[in-house]
């Protein structure tokens, strides 16, 4: 039980599946229509509560609109974000920014800092998205998650590890839109996690990087700390 009862599903890219032992299921940056991802939502919940977006971008507020509105989901994301998805029709939305904690029945999620863009393109339109995101999701039992969205290496990551001590991470390692396997490396050994799960990468090919090169680029002791997830796959 490395995850004190609670479950992880990966759906490739940076799209997760979070379901807490007491029934609570959290989606974070749901696209679940992903190349990479051949699984259905369905297969695994009957019912998502609570959606999280890490920005703007395409890859990651994903499938949230029709998600959100089938299973009458609240979507949790940066102020300008919800703003948008109210104008797709979407009305169970919380908008917060970085600092922020939201706590939800016996979760909380703390919004914090990522190095990276946000604006949002729909059609030929776009929309301003805030500022890019991460995530520090805490279970009452004091298990932690920390997906990073998407990222390059920034200051605050030592605060981050101080102050909320996550077991799990979800980084990006897929580098040119974030951090590559050196800079995650780097990250990792500021935040030394009890997991790491590599995300973002070879989903299309201006990402194909090979989760072994990320490992290598790992101090020895902590590599077999990764847990690389196939899409579809359930970590316990
Ligand atoms: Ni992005
Ligand atoms: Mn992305």
């Amino acid at each position: 039980m490395k995850l004190n009862g609670h479950e992880l599903v990966y759906f490739g890219h940076s799209a997760f599946l979070i379901k807490n032992k007491d029934g609570i299921n959290t989606l974070i940056d749901p696209w679940i229509s992903n190349p990479s991802n051949k699984r259905r939502l369905e297969e695994y919940v009957d019912n998502v509560d609570y959606i999280l977006i890490t920005h703007g971008h395409g890859d990651h507020i994903g499938d949230a609109e029709e998600i959100g509105k089938r299973y009458n989901a609240e979507v949790i994301a940066m102020f300008e974000v919800t703003n948008y998805l109210r104008s797709k029709g979407l009305e169970k939305l919380t908008g917060m920014n970085i600092g922020g904690t939201l706590k939800k029945e016996n979760i909380s999620f703390t919004m914090v800092e990522a190095a990276h863009s946000s604006t949002i393109h729909d059609g030929e339109k776009t929309f301003p998205g805030g500022s890019a995101a991460g995530f520090v999701i805490s279970m009452e039992d004091g298990f932690t998650l920390y997906h990073m969205g998407d990222t390059g290496l920034f200051g605050g990551l030592k605060m981050i590890t101080e102050l909320y001590h996550p077991d799990l991470i979800m980084i990006p390692i897929g580098g040119h839109y974030t951090m590559g396997p050196r800079e995650a490396a780097y990250a990792i050994s500021v935040l030394n996690p009890k997991m790491i799960i590599p995300m973002h990468y070879r989903t299309f090919p201006v990402i194909d990087v090979s989760v072994e090169e990320f490992i290598k680029s790992l101090d020895l002791k902590i590599r077999e700390r990764v847990i690389p997830l196939s899409p579809g796959e359930i970590l316990r």
